[in-house]
């Protein structure tokens, strides 16, 4: 059942191009039209909302904090993203222009339906992007975009989470289309892009033996800190959730240019930091800060760890150890970074003895506020 992989964990990372590339399917036209008439929202309905919100917990979240640089940066639409359980609390500004869009798994995350009800209640419009057929959260929602990953047995999410990136981007692109940016040059590069992420993946995923490795060697680490910056910082905060779900270890993900306003008071001998490079020079404004911050805290003496496109030889001379993925537009990024994230959490829960599959204390879906 767990097609030949050790745990549930391994098998749905390698699912990961089938679940992107189902996440796709028929979504896009020849032409690089967006067909989500499934979503159930007009275009008049799409075109009226002024702002968004994205609602989520966990990984989810994280998807959610992914989706603001790509809704934000193609649609100029302010987006805002909170955590499900904080949302409703604080009284958040609300009505029928804005959407809130829901992300979750299970569907049956608790927080993240008691947000829902709140969001109706104050007349906003919400879309639902869900993993499970039918479940609570997409019933209640006024659309749904489904993810199509399919089912997800491990406790940690996966594939789930690239299915609800790429959701995301989608959202992002459909409220592009019906303001009429469809056409602007990035747009168009993009939905070409987007169908390339299944070959992406597939191509990182054949590269995992030197990170299980990596893992391994990498098991006793007291903490473990994760850098990025830009779409980065999720996939480090993402990184950091999967390495204390299931290996136990203190893990933080920092934005790297918070770094010294604090966090590298920590960094001690043999530190591992693991550092999502963002797009190589020319091609991201940020690519040199970063470069700055693996010098910055190599000399404080940490082990560096560096997620970097192939061809990015600025990282070369402060990388203890290299993980090389394949070039992406820099905001689809995260669906090629995050994959040697997960394997290395894997590994190391499994080297440390534990149930990968099943850690303590946890639950699949969290059904309680
Ligand atoms: O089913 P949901 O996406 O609503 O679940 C949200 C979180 O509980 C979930 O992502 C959790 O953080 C996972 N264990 C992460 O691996």
């Amino acid at each position: 059942e767990k097609g030949g992989h050790d745990w549930f964990m391994l098998k749905e990372i390698a699912e990961q191009p089938q679940a992107v590339a189902d996440t796709l399917l028929g979504r896009l036209s020849d032409e690089g039209d967006l067909v989500l008439d499934e979503m159930r929202l007009s275009d008049q309905e799409l075109r009226d909302i002024d702002k968004v919100f994205v609602v989520s917990c966990g990984t989810s979240y994280h998807a959610g904090l992914i989706a603001k640089y790509a809704i934000e940066h193609w649609t100029r639409i302010p987006v805002e993203v909170e955590v499900a359980s904080e949302f409703r609390y604080r009284d958040p500004v609300l009505d029928r222009s804005t959407l809130v869009v829901v992300i979750s798994q299970s569907g049956e995350t608790m927080d993240t339906l008691m947000a829902l009800r709140h969001a109706k209640e104050q007349k906003a419009r919400v879309l639902a992007i869900c993993n499970v057929n039918g479940s609570t959260i997409p019933r209640e929602s006024d659309a749904v975009l489904y993810t199509h990953a399919g089912p997800e047995i491990a406790v940690a999410s996966t594939k789930s989470f690239l299915a609800q990136i790429v959701a995301c981007y989608l959202v992002g692109l459909i409220l592009a289309q019906v303001r009429g940016i469809k056409y602007a040059d990035e747009v168009a590069v993009i939905v070409r892009e987007l169908q390339k992420l299944p070959e992406a993946v597939a191509q990182v995923l054949t590269q995992m033996e030197p990170v299980r490795e990596l893992g391994r060697s990498m098991a006793d680490a007291g903490t473990i800190l994760f850098l990025g910056r830009h779409v980065g910082f999720p996939v480090a905060l993402e990184g950091a959730l999967k390495l204390k779900e299931l290996a136990y270890i203190h893990a933080e993900g920092f934005a790297a240019g918070e770094l010294k306003h604090g966090p590298i008071a920590v960094i001690d001998e043999g530190t591992p930091v693991v550092v999502i490079a963002p797009s190589p020079r020319g091609r991201s404004l940020l690519h040199g800060k970063v470069v700055s911050n693996i010098q910055e805290v190599r000399a404080r003496g940490a082990r560096t760890i560096v997620i970097a496109e192939e061809g990015d030889e600025d990282v070369v001379p402060y990388a203890d150890h290299l993980i090389r993925v394949p070039r992406t537009p820099t905001l689809l990024a995260p669906v090629v970074t995050t994959v040697p994230l997960q394997v290395l959490a894997c590994e190391i829960a499994a080297t440390r003895g534990y149930d990968v599959d099943q850690p303590r204390n946890l639950a699949k879906s969290v059904t309680v506020e």
